[in-house]
């Protein structure tokens, strides 16, 4: 077995470890405070779940660099491996008993990405991609949709958490999509939005201003199910999140003519 195959089985067993953390205690009374603004949240579930997954990488690999949202990361400059974590996408979400949170692991060998797990723990769905692999849900593969028109499509979108004072907010691309796709979601989990395209469910997601952690899995978990990702040029689709187009292929183009700054 090779060494990505190995990264692969210790992310989804700690990806199903922290998963099953957050369905132990979802909709239970939990501690929930502010991060950097009032709608940006954070709960107790979130950091019980970093520990648990930096703490098995530790143990299990510790030479691999981590960078992990909630700060437990350790840098290790000259690692070939690094593992890109959110223990817990889709917070507002998990803190209002809203179903739709995941754990999101990616892991890149020398920067580039080559294993991703995503794990929805009330769904039981597991989504993996191993670069040149493929991608899976819970072992069976999965490929984009086919569908070709965008007045045909479900597309969804997020916004970032200083969408109240920021200029680039995406309400204006928001406005020009949803009068083009038959349907636009706002679901709360970016890294399952990705998952979601990859799978056929749907058919393009974009947003600005997200992080390492919302995308290091999902963008392989696409790429690998035969979709289309980039920044809202059509450049390669930055490591940082900060602008993420994922498609099926065939309606990339036509959102990109939307979406391009002018
Ligand atoms: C957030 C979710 C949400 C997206 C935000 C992210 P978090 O991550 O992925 O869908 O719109 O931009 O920050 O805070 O729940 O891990
Ligand atoms: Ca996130
Ligand atoms: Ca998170």
């Amino acid at each position: 077995m090779s060494e990505a195959h190995d990264v692969l089985e210790l992310a989804r067993s700690l990806a199903r470890t922290a998963g099953k953390l957050q369905r132990e205690r979802y909709e239970t009374d939990i501690e929930i405070r502010t991060k950097s603004t009032v709608i940006d949240l954070v709960t107790e579930v979130d950091h019980a779940c970093e520990e648990l997954v930096v703490g098995g990488i530790q143990r299990e690999r510790p030479d691999d660099a981590i960078l992990a949202e909630e700060g437990r990361g350790d840098s290790r400059d000259g690692a070939t491996w690094r593992w890109v974590i959110d223990p817990l996408d889709g917070t507002v979400n998990y803190a209002h008993g809203y179903p739709r949170f995941c754990v999101s692991i990616g892991v890149e060998r020398e920067g580039l990405r080559t294993v991703g797990v995503v794990y929805d723990p009330l769904l039981d769905e597991e989504y993996c991609a191993i670069r040149g692999e493929g991608a899976t849900r819970n072992g069976r593969p999965i490929r984009v949709s086919q569908r070709d028109a965008l007045g045909d499509a479900l597309v969804a979108t997020g916004f970032a958490y200083d969408v109240r004072r920021s200029e680039r907010d995406n309400v204006d691309h928001f406005v020009s999509v949803v009068k083009h796709a038959r349907a636009v979601r706002r679901d709360g989990s970016a890294a399952l939005d990705l998952c979601y395209v990859a799978a056929g469910r749907f058919d393009g997601f974009w947003e600005l201003r997200l992080h390492p952690w919302d995308v290091a899995a999902g963008l392989l978990i696409v790429d690998e199910a035969g979709g289309r990702s980039s920044d809202l040029r059509g450049e390669p689709a930055p490591a940082s999140g900060h602008e993420v187009l994922a498609t099926n292929g065939r309606i990339h183009e036509q959102l990109l003519e939307l979406l391009r700054p002018v």
